[in-house]
């Protein structure tokens, strides 16, 4: 595998590389990383990965000094996965001077992970818009777990007509359910027991909409409440559309998506569970 840092590096080594997919990450890898890699290489002919933790998308209480920094770990596993080419920049490399141009999101920036995380997706719309520009890929591909992160780079690829294909990827899960982040490391032993609790929350939500429920409020309330009762924090749970994360319309037959994001402890954990009318809804 080869390592670059400088972008001119990487677009040298880019050239005549037939169809390349992009796996961008911000490193600490896990396996649903490397599950995005294999899947990645199905895709195309050269994998290209991104190692880059970008300040850009993280507010003043976020834990952009603690997000862990595992880069020689990460080149051995990506190597192993069979990655081609690895871009793990520097910030002097990446944001040579301040960033003072950015994407401009429309509302869904300040809604859910939005409302609670001011600029969050300004800052990862504009690196992603970064990195497509200097890697040029042909797809790129990102894990379902962030859903509205998918949804917003998928939007934004689309409306500024990048000439990219944005591929979901399933979430990886751990035996018990939870859903596999970087962010699960800061769970203490008792928390990480508690922890699979917000995907059983989901799941039930899921088969009751199934069911035919359409109190979606209820649904979200005894949630939370279930939520507050075992000593979690939560910031929200959402039944939306799963196109474009607005609220259900009055029509039973949309695709739909439960979102939820809440503390346990210091770690701040989101998933969700996509709920498709042909599940019988
Ligand atoms: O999902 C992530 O790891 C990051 O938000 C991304 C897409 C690499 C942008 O920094």
């Amino acid at each position: 595998m080869q390592i670059h840092s400088s972008i001119l590096a990487l677009r040298a080594a880019l050239e005549k590389r037939g169809r390349v997919v992009f796996v961008p990450t911000m490193g600490n890898l896990h396996a649903g990383h490397i599950a995005l890699m294999t899947e990645a290489r199905s895709h195309g002919d050269t994998v290209v990965a991104s190692v880059f933790v970008n300040r850009l998308q993280f507010g003043p209480s976020d834990d952009f000094g603690r997000y862990p920094r595992t880069l020689q770990a990460d080149c051995d596993k990506l190597s192993a996965a069979g990655v081609d080419l690895l871009f793990a920049p520097t910030e002097a490399d990446l944001y040579p001077e301040p960033q003072q141009y950015f994407v401009e999101l429309p509302g869904i920036e300040h809604q859910l992970d939005g409302e609670f995380r001011p600029g969050h997706f300004r800052g990862v719309a504009t690196v992603v818009l970064k990195l497509f520009n200097i890697v040029q890929p042909q797809a790129a591909l990102f894990g379902k777990k962030d859903y509205q992160q998918l949804m917003v780079l998928r939007n934004m690829t689309h409306q500024l007509a990048l000439p990219i294909a944005v591929i979901g990827s399933e979430t990886v899960r751990a035996d018990d359910g939870l859903a596999l982040s970087s962010r699960n490391a800061y769970l203490s032993p008792t928390e990480r027991s508690e922890a699979p609790r917000l995907q059983r929350i989901l799941q039930r939500i899921s088969a009751a909409v199934q069911g035919g429920e359409a109190d979606f409020s209820r649904l979200e309330r005894d949630a939370v409440a279930e939520l507050d009762h075992h000593g979690w924090q939560t910031d929200y749970v959402a039944v939306r559309r799963q196109d474009d994360l607005q609220l259900p319309g009055p029509s039973g037959k949309q695709a739909l998506v439960v979102l939820a994001a809440s503390r346990l402890g210091s770690a701040r954990l989101i998933d969700n569970v996509e709920i498709n009318p042909a599940n019988g809804r």
